[in-house]
């Protein structure tokens, strides 16, 4: 018997083609139209053109109002900051300690005046920590004796610079303190609509009297 290579392709490409898998049952049921319609998801839904442009949270995406106690560590963290600028300047750089200086009381100023007008105060009454308050007070009093020295000082040299590393020590004492004691005490004592309350009356303070930031 002859075999031909043309007959056995001829024989090979005679066996019948695979059948295309058959829809599972309800197949159709999910089928969705290839055109939808204007505005329509393919499955038929309303677009939702701004679904992500706000990430979706319990406040419909609004920032919610930071506690009194985050901002004033913000500030704390500022002038430490600037202190820590200051303290490294070179001594032919008097004007940029002179400057960082002036941030520095811009910003105790209205954060000290703050503490003691408003939220001294209320934590007073909330936690009760009258020692306490009363050593940040006398704190405060230290530090802006210390500011006075600087300023009144007519050459900025080492002693200048001793007098700028003991404001930087006792402020890095007293914000320990306040962040250690003070502040976790409040934020159990005072309810958080109060601590957000008290933070827009600091931000509307800080706006209203040409607030300048330090660092
Ligand atoms: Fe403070
Ligand atoms: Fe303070």
């Amino acid at each position: 018997m002859r075999w031909s290579i043309t007959s056995k392709t001829n024989r090979a490409n005679s066996f019948p083609l695979p059948r295309k898998p058959f829809p599972k049952r309800g197949y159709r049921r999910w089928a969705v139209p290839i055109s939808p319609a204007a505005g329509t998801t393919a499955s038929g839904r309303p677009v939702d053109h701004h679904a992500f442009d706000q990430p979706r949270t319990k406040t419909n995406g609004a920032r919610p109002m930071q506690f009194i106690t985050e901002i004033l560590k913000d500030d704390h963290d500022r002038v430490l900051s600037a202190l820590d600028d200051m303290l490294s300047t070179s001594q032919s750089q008097d004007d940029t300690r002179r400057q960082l200086l002036d941030k520095v009381r811009d910003e105790l100023e209205l954060h000290t005046s703050f503490e003691e007008e408003v939220f001294y105060p209320e934590a007073r009454e909330a936690t009760g920590l009258d020692a306490e308050i009363n050593d940040d007070l006398k704190e405060h009093r230290e530090a802006d004796m210390l500011l006075d020295r600087l300023s009144a000082m007519s050459s900025i040299g080492e002693r200048w610079m001793d007098v700028a590393k003991d404001l930087r020590d006792a402020l890095e004492h007293h914000i320990r303190d306040e962040q250690n004691e003070l502040f976790p005490a409040a934020e159990k004592a005072i309810p958080s609509d109060r601590l957000q309350a008290m933070s827009r009356a600091y931000l509307a303070r800080k706006n209203g009297e040409g607030y300048r930031q330090a660092g």
